[in-house]
């Protein structure tokens, strides 16, 4: 266990740190944009109530003058009060650039937004718009996703590197502009062009709308927890590595809790991160997972947290211990500082459900009440309290966990269902004509790949898929995306070598606007089984249901829950197992759906919908902004 000594800069550090962080919504909209280089938004109620002042001070106060001043008063106090639950717009300059970060006893070049590591917290209240100028200084090509916003009708907005979008090359910019249409809660952004949401993350935080209550007892303090992995090398490299030699990707050297991996690692114990919490005192926790590719455990040493949302949709609140998150994931917990006055470790590591190497550190960040004794008797040291973790591989303690979640009611789930689509996840091996080759350097000579219903995703070059498919551009994808597997076989059973590679393809499967899907995906054992997190663009789904081994459509529809199903924007297959899924196809565009896991995005564990348009202009894709970057 590690001996922690009181820092001397703790004081003025939690002063900093509460006035960041962990710092309640202000009342008044102006102070949302704190990052905001031209917030620009709230001019008009600043100079509405300046002007009255002004009336008050020199006009003489006759009675006609003050009949007059009574009336501007209620207009003022009308306009304010109007202003106040009118939707907001906010506007903010994402500049992508390059910025030497320190962490375990080295500095690297690391990609960032303005500078900053993890990036700029963004606050909006449900409704609000955002208008987001990326402007792309670094040498890589990027796009920004604000991952689980749905975007009705604005896929432009939605940054997934050559889905959506073209990539914004070095010295160019990209204005983002989507408005948040009735979802509250925790969200997310992230870089979505090859490595760089590594570095490159930050969270997205919806409020309800002034006046609308949460659906639990909001406290009056909230801290965003953003789990993320560090390399103790360039990401990116990594990654480039890994592409020209087929293998797996070097796992991540740490993990960390807002930028920070914590005690447990070299050179890492000054900039652990302390939360200061009054005793007696409840917060939110926000937590999301901004990992590339882990799966997390993570707890506070003896405290419960109650669960209260998960993916911004609110969940039945829950009492646990611990939660578990695949990366894309967040989960809102709320903890109550009731035990004794001292130093508590929150802490995360690895859910690891594959038969593959990974990172078996931990990450950890400190719960401190401000009683406690190392403050009241300067200098004196204390040991933080260890949380209690499951162990890596504690597959019954993620699926208990996940399976807990709940709607906090009665939801409208598709019943009649038009597209049933049943989808095989998975790795693969493309097999190699020299198997010695440093290009083949995967098992047994092969390259590794991932699939959905044997198809490896492909991006396209030429164009990102939705501006050929507006510009009604050919040759750029199919539409032949197959809804069932080509070939039966018992998928989490010991799969015959003939079936370990897939086809290389870029397959969309159309869908009419509205339709209502149910999507099973099964996970097969080729190579490992495993939890994919399967992410879907522009929509949310009901989770349904889940199982291990393969699905069975005569028995398993029947346990489905058509009550009260969570819903998200992202869920893993227990590894070996299936999970059900169910939406409404209300958002015409193309949406990628992939594994979060950025290693198996890379091999191709990914497909999209073409969401059609519906009738008329409210369900048909909006014309596409002018400074679209292209191809
Ligand atoms: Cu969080 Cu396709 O992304």
């Amino acid at each position: 266990m590690v001996r922690l000594n009181c820092p001397k800069i703790s004081k003025e550090k939690e002063r900093k740190k509460e006035s960041s962080m962990s710092r309640p919504f202000p009342l008044y909209p102006t102070s949302i944009n704190r990052w905001s280089s031209w917030a620009i938004s709230n001019t008009f109620k600043i100079s509405y109530t300046t002007k009255a002042k002004k009336a008050m001070e020199t006009h003489n106060l006759t009675v006609k003058q003050l009949y007059c001043c009574l009336l501007l008063g209620i207009f003022v106090i009308i306009s304010f009060q109007a202003s106040f639950s009118e939707a907001e717009t906010h506007y903010h300059e994402f500049v992508i650039q390059a910025k030497p970060v320190r962490r375990l006893c080295r500095t690297h070049n690391t990609i960032t937004v303005n500078g900053l590591f993890p990036g700029p917290t963004l606050e909006v209240r449900d409704g609000d718009s955002l208008v987001i100028k990326a402007i792309n200084n670094a040498r890589y090509n990027v796009t920004l996703h604000w991952h689980g916003v749905r975007q009705l009708r604005n896929p432009w907005a939605d940054g997934p590197d050559r889905v959506t979008q073209c990539p914004i090359r070095p010295g160019r910019s990209y204005t983002y502009r989507f408005t948040i249409e009735n979802q509250e809660g925790t969200l997310w952004w992230h870089a979505h062009s090859s490595w760089l949401r590594a570095t490159v993350y930050g969270a997205l935080i919806i409020h309800p709308k002034l006046g609308s209550p949460y659906s639990f007892p909001m406290p009056r303090r909230e801290i965003p927890i953003l789990l993320g992995e560090w390399w103790d090398r360039n990401p990116m490299d990594v990654l480039r590595l890994a592409d020209f030699t087929g293998a797996a990707p070097n796992v991540s050297d740490a993990y960390t809790i807002n930028g920070q991996p914590g005690d447990l690692y070299r050179c890492s114990k000054q900039e652990t991160v302390r939360f200061p919490v009054d005793p007696g005192e409840t917060i939110l926790l926000r937590v999301i997972n901004s990992g590339l590719n882990q799966e997390f455990f993570f707890a506070v040493a003896n405290h419960i947290l109650t669960v209260v949302s998960v993916d911004a949709d609110f969940t039945k609140p829950f009492a646990t211990s611990f939660i578990m998150i695949a990366p894309g994931q967040t989960t809102d917990v709320l903890l109550t500082a009731d035990q004794t006055p001292g130093h508590y470790y929150m802490a995360a590591h690895a859910y690891n459900s594959a038969n593959a190497p990974f990172d078996n550190t931990t990450t950890t960040a400190i719960l401190e009440y401000k009683s406690a004794p190392c403050n009241a008797n300067k200098g004196r040291s204390s040991t933080p309290i260890f949380p209690q973790l499951p162990g890596f591989n504690d597959t019954n303690s993620a699926i208990a966990f996940t399976s807990s979640l709940r709607s906090p009611s009665k939801v409208n789930v598709p019943l009649q269902i038009d597209e049933n689509l049943f989808f095989t996840v998975g790795l693969g091996l493309i097999n190699c004509t020299n198997p010695n080759s440093p290009r083949c350097q995967g098992p047994n000579g092969t390259r590794f790949a991932a699939s959905i219903n044997n198809v490896s995703f492909v991006l396209p070059t030429r164009n990102s898929l939705m501006q050929a498919y507006y510009q009604g551009q050919p040759g750029v994808f199919t539409t032949d995306f197959p809804p069932v597997p080509p070939v039966k076989f018992d998928y989490t059973g010991n799969v015959s070598r003939g079936l370990w590679q897939p086809v290389k393809a870029t397959k969309l499967y159309k869908l009419k606007f509205g339709a209502k899907v149910q999507i099973v995906f099964q996970d097969t054992s080729i190579v490992t089984v495993e939890n994919h997190p399967m992410h879907l663009h522009g929509h949310h789904f009901a989770v349904v249901g889940s199982g291990f081994g393969n699905f069975n459509p005569q028995t398993d529809p029947a346990k489905f829950n058509l009550i009260d199903p969570p819903y998200r924007n992202t869920i893993g297959n227990p590894p070996g197992g299936w999970v059900a899924i169910r939406l409404v196809a209300d958002n015409p565009g193309i949406w990628l759906l992939h594994c979060h896991l950025d290693s198996h995005l890379n091999w191709g564990l990914a497909m999209a919908f073409l969401v059609e348009n519906g009738v008329g202009e409210l369900q048909s894709v909006q014309p596409p902004p002018l400074d679209l970057p292209q191809c």
